[in-house]
């Protein structure tokens, strides 16, 4: 990662266009060192999509507070100042590294099915699928875990008191914050879909139905009793009593079934990461009911039997072999992957290395394969602005990754009057019908359908990454994108181990996606004329329209602190530290 002259940087690049104008399958590596600058820190970092709440997480670092104070103070923050992703009224996940005890814990705090939710639930009497009822209905929404995880988090790992990392956002909702361009547009763009619902037009909409503008002050004050009842009496505020019932009543009234048994019943689960290596490096991820920990792990497998570093960035060579990987990857996700404490997920040889090189002999390395005829590989021997990621570490040498969700912008639109609270449409996740695609065209099977109080199936990928042999943090990751979460993080890790780059370099790479079905690889703006071509040849549907994929919010560990970026594709985003 040395600095390179910009002459020698010029002639670099020159010879490397001209190899590619020559039609070479195998480019040479690209050095893209001082391409793009990441932030600088000695002690901690914070790296989230909104800016205040990377400031309100730094401020408690300086105060004393550690990696997870920090994260809950953000994670709280968020649902205040991002409400279309960060919130109280969905689910996610945290990995959290004790530097002290050598140990990561998964925070499971992902929406739980109401007891009364069921296989057919979204099914018409012609056996289609309601995509309205999965989606914007009071039956797209499930229990929310956010407010369980964040308190059991702090409870069990951080130092401060509840109400410490919860002033910063109740501040911010009673005073309000002044809307950046980000908030304004998104409620723009979201405004017929929140407008139904009266409540939630009363909060984020003026009189005469018009959005919030960038500069404006938005007060919450609904939300900011919301949190002062967290801050004074727990989790229990939230889960029961009040709150919980204007929130089973939002939902009903939405047309869902929810019980007041089902919010007091919620849980939150502490489980085993999935763990895996990559050219050395330990990867810890998110093991089910995420997906994407597994699946990055056995892509990376299959990586890992090809020297991607001479393959070359973004190289038709590496491009093929690495969608390969991901075609393999998504189609076993489809058959195999659900929730663990109602499947068995056969995770072990998912994540085995043999079974990667089993995979990776399967690849024609001149011809693409055709989804159609790639199973559940197991017999034999898986942009998007409405998830949210941040990371943070601390000067001790523990790490925080959290992803979490409302599932789709603001979620199922609903919000509970009187709480301020945006309810997910998470349901949406699970596999409606088997063989019909969810809103990221992801296809399900029998282990992600529908059962009371299980857990949707997800993608949401926190990820941490160690430096070989040794227990010390080396890279903490994560972003939102729904499908495309898994392979937007596992780009992030192939562009630092493989490629050399920094983490504003590796943040800022041109990504690429490929889901099994539909049989196409996905391209963000940046890829050659060239490189399609040939890929092109081998026989890919290329199709590329996409929108920016991903918001990553990464931080790299090196020899004199810490490094952090945050994904430029979203506007407001902030990494900082101190
Ligand atoms: N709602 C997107 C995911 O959890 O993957």
């Amino acid at each position: 990662m040395s600095i390179k002259h910009p002459l020698t940087l010029l002639l670099t690049l020159l010879f490397s266009a001209l190899i590619c104008n020559a039609g070479l399958a195998a480019q040479p590596i690209i050095n893209y060192a001082s391409l793009a600058q990441p932030v600088w820190s000695q002690h901690g970092m914070v790296s989230s999509q909104q800016a205040i709440a990377t400031r309100v997480g730094v401020n408690i670092l300086q105060q004393g507070g550690n990696a997870i104070d920090a994260a809950v103070a953000v994670g709280f923050t968020l649902a205040v100042t991002l409400p279309r992703a960060g919130n109280l009224g969905g689910g996610g996940f945290m990995l959290v590294h004790l530097a002290d005890k050598k140990q990561t814990v998964a925070i499971d705090y992902r929406e739980m099915a109401p007891f009364n939710a069921y296989r057919e639930m979204y099914l018409n009497e012609d056996g289609s699928v309601d995509k309205n009822r999965s989606r914007f209905h009071g039956l797209a929404v499930g229990v929310p875990g956010t407010v369980k995880g964040l308190v059991e988090a702090l409870q069990n790992y951080g130092n401060m008191s509840l109400q410490q990392v919860l002033q910063p956002a109740i501040e911010l909702a009673t005073t309000g914050f002044q809307v950046d361009r980000d908030l304004a547009s998104s409620l723009q763009q979201s405004t017929e879909r929140l407008t139904r619902w009266p409540a939630t037009a009363k909060v984020f909409f003026h009189e005469d139905s018009s959005g919030y503008q960038t500069g404006e002050i938005l007060k919450q004050p609904d939300l900011a009793r919301t949190l002062k009842n967290i801050a004074e009496h727990g989790q229990t505020a939230f889960y029961q009593g009040d709150i919980a019932q204007k929130i089973v009543n939002a939902v009903n009234e939405a047309g869902g079934n929810m019980q007041l048994e089902d919010m007091r019943d919620y849980q939150v689960k502490f489980r085993q990461p999935v763990n895996g290596t990559y050219r050395g490096y330990k990867i810890q991820s998110m093991p089910p009911p995420s997906s994407g920990g597994t699946h990055i792990i056995q892509i990376l497998n299959i990586m890992e039997q090809q020297d991607m570093t001479a393959s070359g960035h973004n190289s038709a060579q590496s491009m093929h072999t690495m969608a390969e990987a991901m075609r393999r990857a998504y189609a076993d996700r489809s058959e195999y992957l659900g929730d663990p404490d109602f499947v068995n997920v056969p995770l072990k040889r998912l994540t085995d290395k043999q079974y990667a090189r089993q995979l990776y002999q399967q690849i024609n390395p001149d011809q693409a394969s055709i989804s159609k005829d790639i199973k559940g590989g197991l017999e034999n021997y898986p942009e998007s602005p409405q998830t949210t990621h941040f990371s943070v570490v601390d000067r001790w040498g523990n790490a925080v990754a959290n992803t979490y969700t409302l599932n789709f912008s603001y979620g199922s639109g609903i919000l509970a009057e009187g709480t301020g609270v945006l309810l997910n449409n998470e349901m949406d996740d699970f596999s409606a019908k088997p063989g019909v695609a969810n809103a990221y065209g992801l296809i399900g099977g029998d282990a992600n359908a529908i059962e009371a109080r299980k857990r949707p199936l997800s993608s949401m990928s926190p990820t941490i990454a160690f430096k070989p042999g040794s227990d010390e943090v080396f890279l903490v990751t994560g972003s939102p994108g729904g499908s495309r979460i898994i392979t937007t993080t596992l780009q992030i890790i192939s562009n630092v181990i493989d490629h050399h780059m920094n983490i504003a370099e590796a943040t800022l790479a041109s990504r690429f996606h490929h889901q099994w079905l539909p049989d196409k690889i996905t391209l963000e703006k940046g890829f050659s004329t060239d490189t399609i071509r040939l890929l092109q040849q081998k026989g890919h549907q290329i199709d590329a329209s996409s929108w920016a994929m991903g918001s990553t919010q990464s931080i790299l560990k090196v020899d004199d602190g810490w490094t952090g970026a945050s994904d430029q594709r979203q506007s407001g985003t902030l990494t900082a530290g101190y």
